[in-house]
């Protein structure tokens, strides 16, 4: 299995809420300077269709899914990905 986190860095700018308004670009940046000594990779994704919710980002594949994303949350995305890591299931969903 080839972990990764997905980030969702959609902008609809001036229309509906959109993950980059809540600084995605910002998040997916941050996570992949925090998991780059994991090796596992920050993929950059336009939209899980869950737009109210964001900035969104979830643990690939099929692993939790946080809603309400910020830069202090960032430390329990990557203690999920290191569960995963070690072989642990995470939870279907994290908000
Ligand atoms: S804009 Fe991020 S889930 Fe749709």
């Amino acid at each position: 299995m080839n972990t990764s986190v997905v980030v969702c860095i959609k902008d609809r700018v001036g229309a509906a809420p959109s993950c980059a308004q809540g600084g995605g670009v910002e998040l997916a940046n941050l996570l992949e300077r925090e998991l780059a000594p994991l090796e596992v990779p920050v993929k950059r994704l336009l939209c899980f269709g869950r737009c109210n919710e964001g900035p969104n980002v979830r643990i690939a594949p099929g692993g939790a899914f946080f809603t309400r994303m910020d830069r202090e949350r960032v430390g329990e995305v990557v203690e999920a990905v290191r569960a995963v890591l070690a072989g642990e299931t995470p939870g279907a969903s994290s908000s």
